[in-house]
């Protein structure tokens, strides 16, 4: 029995030189929680070539959703790129992942830190009901170089407020602080220093990080992560994983080498 879904690709759209999403089909019987990422490639002479990703797309959506990179001499992203509606991709049957709400201890906001295509599991996170049952805030942050780059992101938390189901909700707790570091902006600076100078908190009129309640999901660089998980583990917070939840968890944004 093959390891793959055979889907469809239903949608391409290019939000920067560097970055695009794209939608496909979805096998009824691939599931997994908001959050996780699995296999996904291209056969390439005959052969399946692959890399991770976080599916954007919720556990209860009836497409899959993915955002992406475009490495120029990367394996799959310079191939990938090219997708157009009718192709077929390759989707893993078993997806993982450690951005799972039962990785975490039970808290009332929570915390989503993303850089770059480190926004993926978050924008399925975003659109799980699961989320909004389970905390009084959700706080996405975005850190982008560039304003382009939001775009993505932007149109994500556009579709969850306008959502008929979810809107209601997401509109009483759903806050998205986007940011970028190389242009002006209404939101500027890095993730680590608006964390550390508390001016996110400032900003959104929240109390400043405290373990008791809050909770934090990280994804993006290896720095940015190497970064963020000092500070989160000088601030007392302790990870989380799948034998013992915690105040946070982190995933490494895959970027392809
Ligand atoms: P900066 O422009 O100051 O490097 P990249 O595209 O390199 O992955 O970066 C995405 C975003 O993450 C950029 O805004 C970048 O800021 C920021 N960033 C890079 N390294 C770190 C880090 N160690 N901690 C927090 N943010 C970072």
């Amino acid at each position: 029995m093959s390891n793959f879904f055979s889907e469809t690709v239903t949608s391409v759209r290019h939000w920067t030189d560097t970055l695009f999403s794209f939608s496909t089909t979805r096998t009824p019987a691939f599931r997994f929680i908001s959050g996780q990422f699995t296999m996904i490639g291209l056969k390439v002479e005959g052969r399946p070539l692959l890399r991770a990703y976080s599916m954007c797309s919720a556990n209860h959506e009836e497409r899959l959703e993915f955002f992406s990179i475009k490495v120029q001499n990367g394996p799959l992203t310079s191939r990938l790129q090219h997708l157009a509606q009718g192709d077929t991709l390759l989707v893993g049957k078993k997806p993982v992942g450690t951005l799972i709400q039962d990785n975490l201890l039970p808290g009332a906001t929570l915390y989503l830190l993303g850089t770059g295509t480190g926004l993926a599991p978050f924008a399925a996170i975003i659109k799980d009901p699961d989320t909004y049952d389970r905390y009084e805030k959700i706080v996405l942050v975005h850190g982008c170089r560039e304003v382009a780059e939001l775009g993505y992101g932007e149109q994500t938390v556009t579709q969850v407020l306008a959502d008929e189901f979810l809107g209601e909700l997401a509109t009483e707790k759903l806050l998205y602080y986007p940011t970028v570091t190389r242009e002006e902006f209404r939101n500027t600076g890095r993730i680590t220093t608006l964390l550390e100078t508390a001016k996110l908190q400032k900003d959104l009129g929240l109390k400043p990080l405290n373990r008791e309640t809050d909770r934090v999901m990280l994804c993006g660089s290896p720095a940015m992560l190497q970064d963020l998980h000092q500070f989160l583990k000088d601030s007392g917070f302790e990870e989380g994983n799948h034998s013992e939840p915690g105040h946070f968890v982190i995933e490494k944004a895959f970027v392809e080498k």
